[in-house]
């Protein structure tokens, strides 16, 4: 049985993949910092798709543990998704360090630490995909999230760097750019329907495009454009928007 690693796994769209790649024949490693929490999803999982399913603790921001949790996994995954994010406040994190590098850390530090482990070990085996999870607002810096949006757009500049050395040994890499998903994410805020995406919409867009060993997905799709548009406003112009 092919394998798939999902780190942040307690995430409405992590939830949404376990259940897309289950539902393929795949075999699910579940990952997140409160493990008992997995529980419901794991027995879910195992029930309704006939696969193995296993549950483990991993924090993004313990990185002196990254090296052993991949070691010590039950399986060598073919596929390792990196979905944990944090929103956090921009406004909050302009007066709080604490706020404001607990945004860059789980965003931006936490996945490169982990995704180094990863991609050394599949490098070294010359066999694996991974699946990074940022973000169209990585594109661009806006004044609503810049400090989750520059944590992201380090992470986009990180998967395009890490798949072009990987491409080398036979490991694919793939960049997610999503737009607005309905999650616990992003509660509350009054998203566009025409341009929000249900995490299971997210998953399924995922699942094809990994299978494709396309570079970068962007879902829904046209976000594509609409950042095409937002990335050439002039810097003068753009200066003065309230985005
Ligand atoms: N929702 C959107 O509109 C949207 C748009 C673009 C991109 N994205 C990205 O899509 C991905 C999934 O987001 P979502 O919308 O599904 O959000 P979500 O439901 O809020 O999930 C975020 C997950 O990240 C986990 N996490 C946070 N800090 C962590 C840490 N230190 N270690 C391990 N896990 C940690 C959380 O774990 P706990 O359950 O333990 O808190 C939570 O399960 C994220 O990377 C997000 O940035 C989302």
């Amino acid at each position: 049985m092919p394998s798939i690693l999902i780190l942040g796994a307690m995430s409405d769209v992590a939830q949404a993949m376990a259940h897309e790649y289950a539902g393929k024949g795949f075999d699910i490693l579940l990952a997140a910092r409160q493990v008992d929490r997995l529980e419901p999803l794991q027995k879910d999982l195992q029930l309704r798709h006939n696969i193995k399913a296993h549950t483990l603790e991993f924090d993004a921001l313990n990185y002196a543990s990254h090296a052993a949790f991949y070691r010590d996994l039950p399986v060598n995954p073919e596929i390792v998704a990196c979905v944990f994010g944090y929103l956090g406040s921009t406004q909050k994190g302009l007066l709080d360090w604490k706020e404001a590098s607990h945004i860059l850390n789980v965003n931006y530090t936490g996945a490169v630490s982990i995704l180094n482990v990863v991609a050394s070990n599949m490098m070294e085996r010359k066999h694996g995909t991974i699946i990074g999870i940022s973000s169209v607002a990585g594109e661009r810096g806006r004044q609503s999230n810049f400090l989750y949006g520059s944590a992201k757009a380090g992470f986009t500049a990180y998967l395009s760097g890490l798949r072009n050395k990987c491409f080398h040994d036979n490991v694919h890499v793939m960049t997610v750019k999503p737009g607005f998903i309905k999650t616990s994410m992003t509660q509350g805020m009054p998203l566009n329907p025409k341009l929000t995406a249900t995490p299971q919409k997210i998953a399924k867009d995922i699942y094809k495009a990994a299978d494709k060993r396309k570079n970068i997905l962007f879902s829904l799709w046209m976000w594509k454009y609409i950042m095409r548009i937002i990335t050439t406003i002039p810097e003068f112009m753009f200066k003065k928007m309230k985005m």
